[in-house]
């Protein structure tokens, strides 16, 4: 399916909310969106559109990497995509546009919490995120370095505070 992806703007925020509440079903997502973009803890923001209308957004937050100084690490998501339109490869799009600005704008180190069937084919890895310590340690915690600063970095990771806020 063809879709448009471009930064977040200002006019898209409601749209972005329903997308979040329609994908997941809860409002939970839609305002840890919302808190994070408050805070001032976002890095990139990007939506998906059809025919002028967003129909998926993605998110990456700014995370601290206490035991790496100067490290650039970011969490994607929420990501999500309005339901009818799954299965055509729109959150992929999001995914891989995301992760190729964020490399060329210097990012290092990308974690998710997510299904590893699905972020595994963008080069995300269980066995990588294993050297962090996070609140979402575990088999759904994965981790894609996007330079050599980021394959070297370990330690704890704090997430940005809406996330302690929502969940
Ligand atoms: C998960 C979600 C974002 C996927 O969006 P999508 O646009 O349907 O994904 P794509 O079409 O790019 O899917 C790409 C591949 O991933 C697979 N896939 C999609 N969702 C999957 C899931 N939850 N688990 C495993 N694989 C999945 C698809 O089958 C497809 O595989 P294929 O290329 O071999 O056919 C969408 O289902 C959604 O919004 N879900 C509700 C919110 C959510 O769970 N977000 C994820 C938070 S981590």
């Amino acid at each position: 399916m063809k879709v448009v992806i471009r930064r977040e703007q200002k006019k898209d925020i409601e749209a972005i909310r329903q997308v979040h509440e329609a994908a997941f079903g809860t409002p939970a997502e839609a305002e840890l969106v919302d808190l994070i973009e408050a805070d001032g803890h976002a890095v990139l923001s990007l939506v998906a559109l059809s025919e002028d209308a967003v129909v998926a957004h993605i998110l990456f937050s700014r995370l601290n990497t206490l035991e790496s100084r100067g490290l650039r690490a970011s969490a994607l998501g929420p990501l999500a995509v309005m339901p009818g339109l799954h299965r055509r490869g729109i959150a992929s799009a999001l995914v891989h546009e995301g992760l190729a600005r964020l490399q060329a704008d210097g990012e290092d180190l990308i974690l998710v919490l997510g299904d590893p069937d699905f972020y595994e084919r963008f080069g995300f890895s269980a066995k990588a995120a294993q050297v962090f310590q996070t609140p979402y340690d575990g088999p759904n915690l994965q981790a894609l370095a996007l330079t050599d600063a980021g394959r070297l970095a370990q330690g704890v990771v704090r997430y940005a505070p809406a996330f302690s806020k929502i969940t």
